[in-house]
């Protein structure tokens, strides 16, 4: 990119922060100044001129690794903008997940390297089981921002299970159970799941945040689908008697040990 080009983004961003300015108050900014950095900035940009977005409007949620954004893109459908931190606190975390991850493991440990990782992650994961499981259809990655469907109506996301709770504990779990099963199938453990990264709609429950998923190959597979059993089960104890994690294990696994 020339330094001309660059001049002119950095313009229309600030020129862009102005109007937000003044369109959102200052809270939101503060948030914003953090995440877009004038490299996000950029990715950013570029998603606009690919036609993969058209704007980017208020933030959804702040979380450790990634703040998300809604937005639209040219032919009017609202999209989640999932924009990783670049400056993220949690990198060596981060570099420490993303290795153990066979598909990953020769990334470098690079700050960006590992950022983009993450998001690219979450993309592939997102793309291997959106087929056999409902997930948000992924649109688009690039370095550390990654644009999927919005799960929810008008900028407001579907509550999340742990709020919202369950009208149907069996059904749900029984749906969460067999969601496992499928990921598992396709070669993919979530490695976060939980009543936080489940969505509940009202054409049923929708699982999220697939940055930490990771494939069955992994050594650590394992461990992760034992911890997102627990998880899964120790949510629906307070609803109903729930089955054992070593019953709801060979299900998921059809009584292989993973490895
Ligand atoms: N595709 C989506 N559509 C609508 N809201 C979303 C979407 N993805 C995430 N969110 C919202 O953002 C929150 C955080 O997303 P998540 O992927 O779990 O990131 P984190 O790593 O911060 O936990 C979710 O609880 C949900 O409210
Ligand atoms: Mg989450």
């Amino acid at each position: 990119m020339t330094s001309e080009q660059d001049k002119f983004y950095e313009r229309e961003f600030k020129r862009g922060l102005k109007q937000e300015r003044q369109r959102k108050g200052v809270e939101a900014l503060k948030v914003r100044d953090g995440v877009f950095d004038k490299a996000t900035l950029m990715v950013l940009y570029d998603l606009i001129k690919a036609g993969h977005l058209a704007t980017v409007e208020g933030i959804v949620s702040t979380g450790k690794e990634a703040n998300i954004f809604w937005g639209t893109t040219p032919s009017g459908e609202t999209v989640a903008i999932k924009i990783y931190r670049i400056a993220a606190a949690t990198f060596r975390n981060m570099w420490q997940y993303l290795i153990q991850d066979p598909r990953f493991k020769s990334i470098k440990k690079h700050h960006r390297h590992v950022v983009f990782g993450w998001a690219k992650r979450e993309y592939k994961n997102l793309m291997r089981i959106e087929d056999d499981v409902p997930v948000p259809h992924p649109l688009e990655v690039r370095s550390n921002v990654l644009v999927m469907e919005f799960l929810g109506r008008d900028g407001v996301p579907y509550p999340r299970l742990k709020e919202q709770g369950s009208d149907d504990p069996e059904g749900d779990l029984e749906a969460l159970i067999t969601y496992m099963k499928k990921m598992y199938e396709a070669g993919i453990v979530h490695g976060d799941l939980s009543e936080y990264n489940v969505l509940v709609s009202d054409d049923g429950l929708i699982v999220i945040d697939l940055s930490q998923g990771t494939v069955v190959e992994n050594t650590l597979a394992r461990e992760f689908l034992e911890r997102d059993i627990e998880n899964v089960l120790r949510y629906f104890s307070k609803y109903m008697k729930v089955p054992s994690k070593e019953d709801v294990y060979d299900r998921i696994t059809g009584g292989k040990d993973g490895e």
